[in-house]
């Protein structure tokens, strides 16, 4: 993957990007185009890694007080294990310790080998697991979690 690689916010004119890449990793649940109607009107957030025109990723998260969720995240399979679910990741988290959350939760199939190690490696932890929370095909959902210590003022 050459070029350079940026994040941004995600906007209504990446869904289609999106929902192609959805397509793409039957990993995740596969929202409609409605379900992005909060992302784009700013109640969850959202985020895209681009290079030039090209949507290679994306990020969604919601946000209350203290706590926030990653709802999706997905990279095209074509740019993987290059780093951008990890550029992806570090700017939903740097964002949400901005603004004051202190933990941070995602549920994953308990197959995702790839996801779990990625979260690991990221500093979520195992909490718990919700039976047979997934269908199609049918599968346990591992809930991970990882508390994030208060961004330092800035000087
Ligand atoms: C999970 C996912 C977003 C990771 O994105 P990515 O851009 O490939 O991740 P990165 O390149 O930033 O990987 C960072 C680290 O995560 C771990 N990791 C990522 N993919 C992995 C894999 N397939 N197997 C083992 N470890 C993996 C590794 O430690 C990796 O570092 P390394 O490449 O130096 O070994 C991507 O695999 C994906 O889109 N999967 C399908 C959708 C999905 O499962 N989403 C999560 C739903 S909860």
């Amino acid at each position: 993957m050459e070029g350079l690689i940026v994040i941004r916010p995600l906007g209504a004119d990446d869904l289609e990007a999106v929902l192609q890449i959805q397509a793409q990793c039957p990993e995740i649940v596969a929202w409609s185009r409605a379900a992005y109607a909060p992302v784009v009107c700013g109640n969850y957030r959202g985020w895209v890694a681009v290079t030039g025109p090209q949507v290679l990723g994306f990020l969604v998260s919601r946000q209350t007080l203290e706590e926030a969720e990653i709802l999706n995240l997905a990279v095209r399979p074509e740019a993987r294990r290059l780093g951008l679910g990890s550029q992806l990741l570090a700017r939903a988290l740097e964002e949400a310790r901005r603004a004051g959350v202190r933990r941070v939760g995602l549920e994953v199939r308990a197959s995702n080998v790839a996801a779990i190690r990625f979260y690991e490696r990221h500093g979520f932890r195992l909490q718990g697991r919700r039976r047979d929370y997934y269908s199609n095909p049918r599968e346990d959902a591992l809930l991970y979690g990882c508390v994030l210590a208060p961004s330092q003022p800035e000087t």
